[in-house]
């Protein structure tokens, strides 16, 4: 029997209803914070990500779906959604009429990561990017709309942790200060961050093998920061605080994507562990300018939605709406008419549905229970003759007949 392919899932339809809700609040949220939806491919040049993230990140050296299509294009499986966004922004220059353009995006990325609870080859991200800005208002903004989007779902135990990496020189300063500390540290790591401690020193800190974590996790950077990157990060802290929002300072929190500069943060929560984030973001100053653009700043941030059911954790069986009336047909040739009155009351948005199988009425009635169904309709030939049905609460229990032409005004009174 053939199988849906490792590490992607099958959304089942008990599960849809979570997926609907999540998805719903989200439009909700980010829409009230005034960001508009963006829907890009999932299939872009690959060119488009190496630029974007960078050569020496797992992303694209181990992660990315790339192939070359009949035309010999070298084409990639979006494995995340910020560069997309950035090449449809300068495209369609979407910048042209407003300083800032905020938009927002749900989707499927694709990463092939070794498949473990909360990471998967085909992943979804629910996501935000404000472009056009340097002011640390709008990092504010970015930082507190992920924590409210998570609050109004109802997720706790989540940990904010934010850090700046600074501009373009003090990121390379920052580079050079790590290279400088973890030197001496090189024996104790893997031979994959000894060719990161090479490449790009920051990717270390993305390793999964928590011997390299450990190694790494006492160095310390003393000012890394320009006056105006570190008055920048102030401000954003200050913005923080004045909205109420908890956070910890976190100088290992350096991503694991190139573009970014200035403010990153991570959102973990207790249930996913401390390592997998369920959201993440930051500044990507440069990228558009290193992308062919003129000098625009950014700042965003993703949530995988998986990890985001997570650490909800509701009660999916209670998302799909129950069933408001189930139609029974106890007696021969009134399956049409049945169907009839079926159409008629999901035209007036009655959520309602029949068995197909001409079972028993018995059989019929236990599949309305196993439905949740609030009424049943029983078509019997008898009362048929006289134009009328039997409604069925199936809460109470009662029963009552009643002419077909009032059954939509009864079942919206009740
Ligand atoms: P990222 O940290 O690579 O950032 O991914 C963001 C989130 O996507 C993660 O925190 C995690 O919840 C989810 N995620 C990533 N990989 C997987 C996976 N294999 N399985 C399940 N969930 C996963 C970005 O993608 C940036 N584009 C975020 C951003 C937007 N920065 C600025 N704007």
């Amino acid at each position: 029997m053939l199988k849906a392919i490792r590490g992607t899932k099958d959304i089942l339809p008990a599960e849809a209803g979570m997926w609907q809700k999540i998805e719903a609040y989200g439009r909700q949220i980010f829409s009230i914070y005034a960001y508009k939806e963006i829907r890009t491919p999932v299939i872009e040049e690959a060119a488009l990500f190496i630029r974007s993230i960078g050569d020496a990140t797992d992303i694209v050296q181990k992660e990315m779906y790339v192939f070359s299509d009949r035309g010999g294009r070298n084409i990639a499986l979006r494995p995340e959604a910020t560069a997309s966004i950035v090449r449809a922004y300068l495209e369609n220059t979407l910048g042209q009429n407003q300083a800032v353009t905020k938009l927002f995006y749900i989707g499927p990325m694709f990463r092939s990561e070794r498949p473990q609870k909360g990471r998967q080859r085909q992943f979804h991200q629910l996501g935000v990017e404000a472009i056009g800005s340097d002011n640390p208002l709008l990092d504010v903004e970015v930082i507190s709309l992920a924590v409210k989007f998570l609050e109004g779902l109802g997720a706790k135990e989540f940990n904010l942790k934010i850090n700046s990496l600074g501009c373009k020189k003090d990121k390379l300063k920052i580079i050079e200060k790590y290279r400088a500390g973890i030197k001496p540290l090189l024996g104790s790591l893997c031979d994959e961050c000894k060719e990161r401690y090479n490449k790009n020193v920051l990717r270390v800190f993305d390793c999964k093998n928590p011997k390299c974590g450990e190694a790494v996790r006492d160095i310390r950077l003393k000012d890394p920061l320009c006056p105006e990157c570190s008055a920048h990060f102030e401000s954003v802290k200050k913005g923080l605080e004045g909205l109420g929002i908890k956070y910890e300072t976190d100088s290992k929190i350096v991503r694991g994507l190139d573009y970014y500069t200035k403010t990153v943060f991570e959102i973990t929560q207790k249930d996913l562990g401390a390592k997998d984030a369920v959201c993440a973001g930051g500044r990507y100053n440069d990228l558009i300018k290193d992308m062919g653009g003129q000098d625009t700043p950014a700042v965003g941030f993703a949530f995988g939605t998986e990890r985001l059911i997570m650490a909800v954790k509701e009660d999916v069986s209670q998302s799909s709406p129950a069933m408001d009336v189930f139609i029974a047909v106890a007696g021969e040739g009134l399956d049409e008419k049945a169907f009839a009155l079926m159409d008629t009351l999901r035209g007036k948005g009655i959520l309602c549905d029949m068995d197909y199988e001409k079972k028993s009425l018995k059989a019929q009635m236990r599949k309305a229970q196993r439905l949740n169904a609030r009424f049943a309709i029983i078509f019997g030939e008898e009362e048929f003759k006289g134009n009328k049905v039997a409604l069925r609460d199936m809460e109470k229990g009662s029963q009552k007949e009643i002419e077909i032409t009032d059954i939509v005004k009864e079942i919206k009174a009740r």
